[in-house]
């Protein structure tokens, strides 16, 4: 008899990525278009590379630094929430972690407890629900209101919360969506939390691209919610760095040696090298982040016209907001967003994201990613206006 691997419930109930899958499936695919992923295909500009090089030979990282990460990196981080975000924070309340991502798996790891319930609105980035889910805590789903641009819906909110509620999780700018949540409903939602003494998570990850006067607004501004926020955000997004690993997180200094036992286990410390090339991107000018910001813009215009031209196939609202946007399938094979964006890459040679990897109302839906170039956006509708015929 051969022994199978014991895996723990926590993690075999997690279903597969759609993300993984179709960047699986693609390889499988000649000439493929590839609007998958969330990952800017720029490069990292020179200057923060350079930052990294100078620090590498002045033999600064080899070793580990504080847990917290840096100091003269958290004093910067510090100015930037200052400057950007409204946000007056201390160098106490901020935790460099490995990308937004593990900021928020620390966070929720230290929140939730087995069968503690976690509020996300749907659709929402699907990773926010698998780490709810190896916290052992339930997601519960409220849907956003599509017709408005998947905003909040406050009430609904309001209306699923239990004596086990802990935290309410979500991104603005939205990940897949592009939905910018505007001040008044997250003024409205730091109510909920207060009322209720839930911890709001945020996920601020693309908080520099919001577009046609768009701006995002981080509830860690308001005074009144410093114990009931923990506010996440990245290098990664920002300046074309996803693969240095590296962002941090903002919370109330009696939580943050409680988020650090979280981070510990699992990082230690963020990537040293990548620490030093985050100071170099906050201490250098911010044009790159302005350039980025103008390249998705001009993406996400030749994405709408192309969607306009398929508009017996696709229905959207332009996005506002990331660099990402979620059409609903107006075709009856739509109603399986699987099937149809697996079709779509094999008879069509063109890959998407299903919209049920974000949560029960991302069915009926697909995303596409506008970080990529203009050439590969025409490539995937050319392709899409030759398969829909
Ligand atoms: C909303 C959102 N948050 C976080 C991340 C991951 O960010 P990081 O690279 O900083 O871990 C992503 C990546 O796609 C994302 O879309």
């Amino acid at each position: 008899m051969t022994n199978k691997p014991r895996i723990s419930n926590r993690v075999s109930r997690i279903p597969k990525s759609a993300i993984h899958e179709m960047t699986r499936l693609s390889k499988e695919v000649e000439d493929v278009a590839f609007l998958s992923w969330a990952k800017p295909t720029s490069d990292t500009p020179d200057h923060i590379k350079e930052g990294a090089i100078a620090a590498m030979r002045e033999g600064l990282v080899g070793g580990y630094t504080e847990n917290a990460g840096l100091s003269e990196l958290r004093e910067e981080i510090v100015k930037k929430l200052k400057r950007d975000n409204r946000v007056d924070a201390e160098v106490s309340q901020i935790m460099v972690t490995v990308g937004a991502i593990e900021g928020l798996a620390a966070a929720v790891m230290a929140l939730v407890d087995p069968g503690d319930e976690v509020i996300m609105p749907s659709p929402t980035y699907s990773t926010h629900v698998r780490q709810v889910i190896i916290a052992s805590g339930k997601p519960v789903f409220v849907p956003t209101i599509e017709e408005e641009g998947f905003i909040l819906d406050i009430q609904r909110i309001k209306d699923v919360i239990t004596p086990k509620t802990k935290a309410i999780v979500f991104c603005t700018p939205n990940n897949p969506t592009g939905t910018v949540l505007a001040e008044r409903q997250l003024r409205q939602l730091a109510e909920v939390a207060l009322e209720n003494n839930l911890m709001l998570i945020t996920d601020e990850a693309y908080e520099y691209f919001t577009y046609d006067g768009y701006e995002h607004f981080s509830v860690a501004s308001i005074p009144e919610m410093r114990r009931n926020v923990i506010s996440c955000y990245t290098f990664t997004k920002t300046y074309a760095m996803t693969g240095w690993r590296v962002g941090y997180l903002h919370a109330d200094e009696e939580v943050i040696p409680q988020i650090n036992k979280a981070h510990i286990p699992f990082a230690i410390c963020a990537p040293v090298v990548s620490q030093y090339a985050a100071l170099a991107a906050l201490k250098s000018p911010q044009d790159c982040v302005q350039q980025f910001r103008s390249h998705y813009l001009s993406a996400r215009n030749v994405m709408c016209e192309r969607l306009d031209r398929l508009d017996s196939v696709f229905a959207y609202d332009k996005p506002h907001g990331s660099y990402l946007m979620f059409p609903k399938i107006l075709l009856d094979e739509g109603k399986d967003s699987t099937a149809f964006c697996k079709k779509l890459l094999k008879k069509g040679g063109v890959s998407t994201t299903p919209g049920i990897a974000f949560g029960p109302t991302g069915q009926g839906h697909l995303r596409i990613s506008f970080c990529v170039s203009e050439e590969e956006i025409s490539k995937a509708f050319d392709k899409m206006e030759s398969y829909f015929g």
